[in-house]
Order: C-alpha cells, then structure tokens, then sequence
C-alpha cells in the first residue's frame, strides 16, 4: 500500500467530490442532494411524478400512490399504460437508431458484437412476434435461462414488449433449481443456449435444461440460440431454434407494444430468504421503471458518451435493473461480458475497459478482491484513462478494498458509488451521489431522494445515531416489489411483520451523526456468498435430501475472497463412514440440486449438533465455531453441552 492509502485510511476517510466532476454531474453539490432530498420526502407523489412524466406513456396514470398498509397492498401510477420495451427502443430511434446500445464481447477476446438501437429494435420487435407465433400471449410466464449473450436482452425486451412475464433463471443454477423455478410460476416457453462458456470449457446447458423439464408439463415450446460447439439433442415438436425461428419469412420486423397497465407484472426473480425455497419476487411495470431510470441517471451520472459496464449477470436483480431497464430506458450503451474477471488472464478486466474505452464501472466487492490479489501490476498494464466513475454491489466492501479501488484502478480521479439495495427493492436505496457526496470508504452514503430509511432496535424504536439495529424502509417507494408469486401472505411476513408499517430488509446497519450509513451484514438465514444470496435452509435440505446424511446446519464463515463462505455440520446416518469421499459427494450433491455457487467450502461430520431442550439447532453457536472462536459464551440452555466440545475438536482450519 502506499502512502495516499495509508494516510487515508488511518482516520481522514472522508473524499470530497472531485469539482470537475460535479461540473457536469445530474447532481452537483451536497446542497442540491439535500434540497432534492427534503421536497422528495416532504411530497413524494408530487416527486414521482415528475421523474415518471419523464417516460413515454400510452395514457397517463389516474391515481399516483395507493397503500393498503394493514394488506400490504399498494400500487404507483394506477391507470397509467406504458411498455417497458417500448421506452427502452422506440422511444430512441429518432435520435439514436445509430447509436450503439450492446457491445458484446464473448468469454474469447475475438468474439465481439455491437447492436445499434435500431438493430435492438428490430431484433426484439422479430422475436417478440416469434413469442407470439408460440402462443405467448400477455400475463403469460416466460423462462429464460441463458448465458450472458444480446439474445437474453431480446429475449426480456421481447417479452416485455408483448405483455410477457420474463422469468430470468442464472445459468450456473443447476437443473433442479431450474425445475422449481419454473413449476412454481408454471412458464409455457422456455429459452435456452445449446451450451455456454465458464473459463474455457462448453458446458451443456441445454442438456441440463433438458433434465429439468423431465417434470415439467407446462412448458410447451423450447427455443434454442446456438452459441457453443456443445452436440445437442432436439425434440420434435417441442424444441426449435432461434435463428431459425427469427429468420423465418413469416415474421415482421415490426411488432407493436401492448399497451400494459402500471401495475402489470414485468418480471419475477426467484431469491432465497429466511424459510424454505426461493420467493419469486414479484416487480410491475410502471414504477420499477421509473425507479430505475431515475437511480441509473443519478447514480451512475450518466452521459450521452458513456461506455456503461455492469459486470452482474442477467440472472441476477443487478443485470435487470442497471444492464437492460436502467440503462437502455436511458439509450447507454452499455457493454456485456461473457466471461469471468480472472480468465484467461488476471487482467481481463482492465483488458476490456481499455479496449472499449468503458466509462463507468460496476462490479462487486468479491470481484474486486479476487483481482487485488495479483497486486497492481496487472492493472498497470493498461491504460484505464477512459474511467471516470467506479460502483460496487452485492457485500459490504471492506475500507481495504474500497481503497485499492479507488485508488489503483480509479487512479485517485473517479468516485465510487457503494450502492446498497436488494432484489426486492428493485433499485438502489442507499448510495452516494458521485457529483455531490462526500465518500467514506465502507459506508454506502445516504438515501436516494423518495428512500425513507430507518434502523431500528428490538423494541420497534428507531435507536441512536452510530447505534446498530434492523435496516428498515418507511414507506413504499415505486420500485418496490408487490408480492411473493403466489404467495401474498409469504410476503407479509417476510417483510411487513416484524415492525409494523416498515418494510424489514434483513440487514443490519448503523447511521453515524452525518447520516451516513454502514451496512453491517444479513441478519436472517440468508449468505452472502460471493456477493449472491444462499439461503441456508435451502442447503441444508439439499444436503439432507442426499441418503447417507441425517442431519444438516449450515452457517458462514468469513472468507478472504468470496466473502463469506458455507460451513455446513452434518450429521450421518448410522453406520455411514464419514471421511474424505462423503465430502466431496455432499459437495456434488448439492452442486446438482442447487448449482456450483451453493457447494460448501467445509464440511464437518459431527455426532450430534448442538440443539435446546425443545430441538431447536442453536446455529449462533455453530456461527462462532465456524468463526473459529472458542468461548460462544452461555449454553446452559442446550440439551447437551458436551456437544460444543466436541465439535470444537474437529473444527475445520
Ligand atoms: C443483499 C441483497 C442488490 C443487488 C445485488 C444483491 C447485500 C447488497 C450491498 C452494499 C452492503 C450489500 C445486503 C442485501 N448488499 N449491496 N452495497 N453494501 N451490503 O441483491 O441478492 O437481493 O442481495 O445484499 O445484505 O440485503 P440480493
């Protein structure tokens, strides 16, 4: 580290805005943001109103805000008609059918594509009418399950554009995931890749779709976009073949939008929480719009001449709200990349940033500090001079890697954007304003105008200034999600129980006197893994559904890259010889009912776990020795206490 870094960081962490940046920013000082801040508050309707004015709408909306508290039922720009499609291409053709809006580039370095707007366009208008030649009709379930390739920006933009629910499925979810997912918002058509890249190797995604629709009687149609070498199997009627399908004479380049309520369902993104299997979280079209286009503006303070690059994934809430919706209802053109940052080479980032001149970046914490690791040498390779903005998401960044950040890749010139928020929030909730906020490495700033956030104690009451508690929301903003598919009663209490009038995030935080906040971790059953979400009970049924396991808890554990990881105690069966093998069994096995990102970094086979009198697993315990932590403090409430002894004396290192 050199000296700028330690100097900042041994206490003056505090990075005023950079003035030639504020210049040109959206929004300019600390000032403005307070101004804008109080109107947001003092009248959000009036506020929401203006910034969704802004979009293009078939028919103006009657009623902006309606709240049914005691239901948990509310709803933003009722009566209004809008296409989400539609604001993200038609309404740019005039002025930007020749800008582009995806570059592409492929897991190899030569694989690059570039789609104007007009090409978007004419793309998602094909394949929206191709939906349609399907059966697809409005309200209808759609699933997409592909790689990080244009056709996955079609495909969501074409079912938007019809009126289509899309529900995205990450391709490193395996196919059993893939099976619940689909059964449990009954998708009809199904699109998929014959295979895709991970670090060099074709894996077969079709075959693996193919495993997960053995149970599946719902969907109707399989189409497929090739894109690897992969030797696919095609059934009949069943299966066909994007290309095919989208050049065939029949279909029109021209596919009018339907004209869809506000309140009309864009998409679902299955997430894991507290209890049992991922909630399909459930976002409408009208406010979430409107959410993203304003945060992504503001935000990411964007520009005409920005070159956009969001590193998520599509399967992710990140790559629906700031890789598609956020930015093309913007016309950015935004970069999409394939690959991952470590392959071929370290560098490949960099690689990219200076090939295509990217403007602003947005990654996590745990990609960042996989490539930290090699140092600053692979930076130094390349010429980031096109950088002027960096953003992170997905973890807490700890204040080491916010400023190798900041100060190796960002080269001391570009802000940093912590942005805080969830798949259920839609966008971003908490984030500095690069052109108007003094930065903290580690705190993810204050709260974007209309966000109401509040920490609050055990008790229901909001606690002290630097005072830990329960991140909460006050009010329904436009981006929140509606309901639990299916399940309204879920989403009441996941979410609106536990301090009444709130919305409950599941994370810990604390606002220190300058009304910052510091984002302090989940405080529920959910992991952050690598910045993705891991609900342990989701594991631990897995682990338990393989023969030789009676019994399974799974906790995190700090981890130097991924940032947390999974230590999983497992129980055996009688007779069942737990060594090495089982291990790497229970790994594959959950790595096929889950998918790769789920599988445990440790495994422990333990005698018993430790549980209260009445049978409850005390994962609090279990957290502690996972940590590597001796005292865990007071047991005397467990059945067994002799338990933990045991356990300590085969703690993995
Ligand atoms: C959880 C939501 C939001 C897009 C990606 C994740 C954690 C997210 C931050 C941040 C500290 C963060 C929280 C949150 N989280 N961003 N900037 N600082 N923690 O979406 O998979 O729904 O996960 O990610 O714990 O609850 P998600």
């Amino acid at each position: 580290m050199n000296d700028a870094i330690s100097s900042l960081s041994k206490g003056k962490r505090k990075i005023r805005p950079i003035a030639i940046f504020s210049k040109r920013a959206h929004v300019k000082s600390e000032k403005e943001y307070n101004s804008i801040y109080q109107r947001s508050i003092s009248s959000p309707e009036k506020f929401w109103e203006e910034k969704a004015s802004e979009l293009h709408w078939f028919r103006k909306w009657k009623r902006t805000f309606k709240w049914d508290k005691r239901k948990a039922v509310f709803s933003w720009f009722d009566g209004g008609k809008i296409n989400a499609s539609c604001n993200c291409l038609d309404r740019h053709l005039e002025k930007n059918a020749d800008k582009t809006a995806i570059i592409w580039q492929g897991e190899s370095e030569e694989q690059v594509r570039r789609l104007t707007y007009g090409e978007l366009y004419r793309e998602t208008c094909r394949f929206a009418n191709v939906l349609k030649k399907k059966g697809v009709r409005k309200g209808n379930m759609v699933c997409v399950y592909l790689p990080m390739i244009p056709e996955a920006a079609i495909a969501m933009l074409a079912c938007a554009r019809i009126g289509a629910i899309h529900s995205v499925v990450f391709a490193g979810f395996s196919s059993e995931a893939l099976r619940d997912r689909i059964l449990d918002s009954k998708c009809k058509l199904l699109i998929t890749s014959d295979g895709l890249w991970r670090a060099g190797k074709d894996v077969p995604l079709k075959d693996m779709a193919d495993i997960a629709l053995e149970g599946c009687n719902c969907i109707k149609h399989v189409i497929v976009v090739k894109h690897t070498s992969q030797k696919i199997k095609m059934k009949g009627k069943r299966d066909s073949y994007w290309h095919d399908e989208v050049s065939s004479r029949s279909i029109k380049d021209i596919c009018n939008p339907a004209e869809n309520d506000a309140e009309d369902p864009l998409f679902i993104l299955y997430t894991s929480g507290t209890t049992g299997k991922p909630k399909g979280v459930l976002h409408t079209t009208g406010g979430y719009l409107a959410y993203v286009n304003l945060t992504f503006r503001w935000i990411f303070d964007h520009h005409d001449t920005d070159v956009y690059w969001c590193t998520a994934d599509i399967g992710w809430i990140t790559g629906h709200s700031y890789i598609i919706y956020g930015p093309l209802s913007n016309a950015a053109t935004i970069l999409m990349f394939e690959g991952t940052p470590t392959f071929p080479d370290v560098d490949r980032f960099w690689k990219i940033i200076e090939k295509f001149k990217v403007t602003v970046f947005y990654t996590a914490p745990t990609a960042i500090r996989a490539v930290a690791k090699f140092g600053e040498e692979p930076v130094k390779r390349h010429n980031l001079g096109s950088l002027r903005l960096l953003g992170t998401v997905g973890e807490p960044i700890n204040p080491k890697t916010w400023l190798w950040y900041y100060e190796v890749v960002g080269d001391r010139r570009c802000p940093i954007v912590d942005t805080w928020w969830q798949t259920e929030t839609g966008g971003i909730l908490i984030t500095p304003l690069p052109g108007a906020s003094t930065l903290k490495p580690g705190s993810a700033g204050k709260p974007f105008p209309g966000i109401e956030p509040v920490v609050l104690g055990e008790d229901g009451k909001e606690v002290k200034a630097d005072t830990g508690g329960y991140l909460c929301i006050r009010k329904p903003w436009p981006g929140m999600m509606r309901t639990v598919y299916g399940d309204h009663q879920k989403f009441i209490e996941a979410y609106w129980k536990r301090f009444r009038g709130f919305y409950f995030t599941g994370d810990g935080a604390k606002k220190d006197a300058e009304g910052d906040y510091w984002l302090m971790g989940r405080i529920d059953d959910v992991i952050k893994v690598s910045g993705h979400r891991i609900g342990t009970a989701e594991v631990e049924s897995a682990i338990v559904s393989h023969e030789a396991v009676a019994e399974a808890a799974i906790v995190p554990f700090p981890h130097e890259i991924k940032g947390q990881a999974l230590y999983a105690f497992v129980t055996l069966k009688k007779g069942v010889n737990g060594d090495n093998s089982l291990k790497e069994a229970l790994r594959a096995h959950v790595g096929r009912e889950t998918g790769p990102i789920a599988k445990p970094d440790k495994i422990q086979f333990v005698e018993a776990l430790p549980k209260t009198r009445s049978g409850k697993i005390m994962r609090r315990i279990l957290r502690l020795l996972a940590e590597g932590k001796k005292d865990v403090g007071n047991i005397t409430t467990l059945a067994d206490p002799s338990v933990v002894e045991e356990i300590i004396k085969g703690i993995e290192k």
